[in-house]
């Protein structure tokens, strides 16, 4: 009999898929697996029985790493699962700072009790006035399962696509994306992007990469978009961008106390991934791990 702790709820459709070999515990220190989304595991007790972490989910900073690694736990992710979630919130996210779809909704509600709020809406409407992406110059950092995705569909919705990933060759990148043109100077997106979206793990080289001097070399206007990691964007640079008049938009999937509320800033609490399809596909392929390493030996997306 094999043992499981779920550190944050697991979506059904993965957790059926245990044989009646599993039995789901309440504590990690009885479990042999555990799953986990994002909750912060770095000041957890890992217990003696542990052999394995499943991430449900791309980003593995959530998890002790290195502990885990001194004590021959293997870490597994789910690269791609969530990817199509992420990438629609991204575009969500492009047409609402191009849109005042907020304020166009605001204005319905309350107006919703005037009988004439057809006539009055004619008028109301120039005031959110906005523009469209296509024609735009998008760029995208970070060509990986999110990256490729937003990169092709910006494509296809008639932006301009500029791709930066330093860990893929051109040719390489060309083939996952071949309308997009591939930079290998990140300092290009910067100067060149009307839309920049950061789609990179979060790692000492990319920690703020987003930083005053990316900033100041990027176009008047800007809209920075980050789905990806908060710490990747030093948000203080951006948020003075924005009173400089330098950055239209800084839209974020981060609800942090220093950005949320503030002057062009769009505000999400990281509902990326938090789709019915991208859970089940990360639960489905967190719990395929699992089970392939307790019973196989098996190591995938480690
Ligand atoms: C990821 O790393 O894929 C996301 O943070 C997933 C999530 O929101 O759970």
């Amino acid at each position: 009999m094999y043992t499981f702790n779920c550190l944050n709820p697991i979506s059904d459709k993965g957790l059926e898929l245990f044989s009646t070999d599993y039995k789901k515990v309440e504590t990690i220190g009885e479990a042999d697996a555990v799953l986990v989304r994002s909750a912060a595991m770095h000041d957890i007790e890992l217990g003696d029985k542990l052999s394995c972490v499943a991430r449900a989910g791309a980003g593995v900073n959530n998890i002790p790493l290195d502990k885990c690694a001194e004590e021959g736990i293997v870490v597994f992710n789910t690269p791609g699962a969530n990817a199509n979630g992420v990438k629609e919130l991204v575009f969500a996210g492009m047409l609402l700072a191009s849109r005042d779809i907020v304020g166009g909704i605001n204005w319905v509600l309350e107006n919703k009790d005037d009988e004439n709020i057809g006539k009055t809406a004619e008028k109301a409407k120039k005031a959110f006035a906005g523009t469209e992406i296509a024609g735009k110059k998008l760029g995208v950092i970070g060509l990986g399962a999110i990256g490729v995705k937003v990169a092709n569909d910006a494509n296809r919705l008639g932006m301009e696509v500029l791709g930066y990933d330093p860990y893929i060759s051109v040719n390489a990148a060309w083939n996952l994306s071949r309308n997009v043109k591939h930079v290998t100077n990140v300092e290009d997106i910067y100067r060149e992007c009307d839309f920049i979206t950061v789609h990179v793990p979060l790692l000492d080289a990319t920690k703020g990469m987003i930083n005053k001097e990316a900033v100041q070399i990027m176009k008047k206007g800007v809209v920075i978009l980050n789905f990806a990691r908060d710490l990747l964007v030093d948000e203080k640079a951006v948020l003075d961008g924005i009173e400089a008049g330098k950055v239209r938009n800084y839209v974020t999937d981060f609800a942090n106390p220093t950005v949320a509320g503030k002057k062009g800033v769009i505000c999400t609490p990281h509902l990326g991934a938090s789709t019915e399809e991208a859970e089940d596909n990360c639960a489905v392929m967190a719990v395929k791990e699992v089970m392939d390493y307790m019973e196989n030996g098996n190591i995938t997306h480690s």
